[in-house]
C-alpha cells in the first residue's frame, strides 16, 4: 500500500502564528461587543415587575405635569397635617389621648405605599371611618378624582424605587 502523499494538516495550524492571534483578538472583541450590546438593551428596556411569582407590566413613568399639580394641591389641602415635606407626625403609630392616630407620613417611611391606588382614592375621597376613630377628613366634596390622582402621582414621585415598584405591583395585581 503506498503511503498517502502529503501530510494531513490541522487546518488551524495552517494559519500562521500572527494571523491566528489576530483572528482570536477579533473574536474576543466581537464577543465583548455582543455582551455589551445585550447588557445595554436589557437595562434600557423596561422589565416586568415580578413579585411572589406574579408579574405586572413594567413600572410606568410619571407625568411631570401631574406631579406638579399634585404638589400644589398637597401644599394647599394636606400639608397642614401630613407635613410640608410629607414627614407626618413624629409618633404617628402611637394613639393620642383621645384614641385617634396622628397623621402618618406620605413618604417612603409611611404606610400609604402599601395600598393600591383604588383603596387610597377611596380613603382620600371618603376619609377615615369615625367609628374607628380615624380622623382623616373626606375630600370628595373639594377634590375631583383626577385631582386626587395627581396628589397620588406626587406621592409616587417621592417614594423610593422599592416602595414605588411594590405599590405599582399591588395596584395592578390586587384588582381593588
Ligand atoms: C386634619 C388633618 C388631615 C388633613 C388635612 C389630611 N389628612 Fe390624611 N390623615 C389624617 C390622619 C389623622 C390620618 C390617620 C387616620 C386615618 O387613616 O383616618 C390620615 C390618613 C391618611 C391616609 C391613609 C394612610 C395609610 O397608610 O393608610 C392617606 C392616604 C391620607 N391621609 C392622605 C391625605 C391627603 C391626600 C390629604 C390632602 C388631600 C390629607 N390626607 C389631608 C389627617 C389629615
Amino acid at each position: 500500500m503506498p503511503k498517502p502523499t502529503g501530510e494531513r494538516r490541522d487546518p488551524v495550524s495552517c494559519i500562521p502564528m500572527l494571523g491566528r492571534t489576530l483572528l482570536l483578538s477579533i473574536l474576543a472583541v466581537g464577543l465583548l461587543l455582543l455582551l455589551l450590546v445585550s447588557a445595554l438593551t436589557t437595562f434600557g428596556t423596561p422589565q416586568p415587575v415580578v413579585i411572589n411569582g406574579t408579574a405586572a407590566p413594567p413600572l410606568p413613568t410619571l407625568n411631570p405635569a401631574a406631579v406638579a399639580e399634585g404638589e400644589r394641591l398637597y401644599a394647599h389641602y394636606c400639608a397642614s397635617c401630613h407635613g410640608a415635606n410629607l414627614e407626618g407626625a413624629p409618633d404617628w403609630k402611637v394613639r393620642l389621648p383621645d384614641g385617634s392616630f396622628p397623621p402618618p407620613p406620605q413618604d417612603s417611611s409611611g404606610h400609604t405605599w402599601h395600598h393600591a391606588d383604588s383603596l387610597l382614592l377611596t380613603v382620600i375621597r371618603e376619609g377615615g371611618d369615625p367609628a374607628e376613630n380615624l380622623r382623616m377628613p373626606a375630600f370628595g366634596d373639594r377634590l375631583s378624582d383626577d385631582e386626587i390622582r395627581a396628589i397620588l402621582t406626587f406621592f409616587k414621585s417621592r417614594w423610593g424605587e422599592e416602595e414605588r415598584t411594590f405599590q405599582w405591583w399591588i395596584t395592578v395585581t390586587s384588582g381593588e
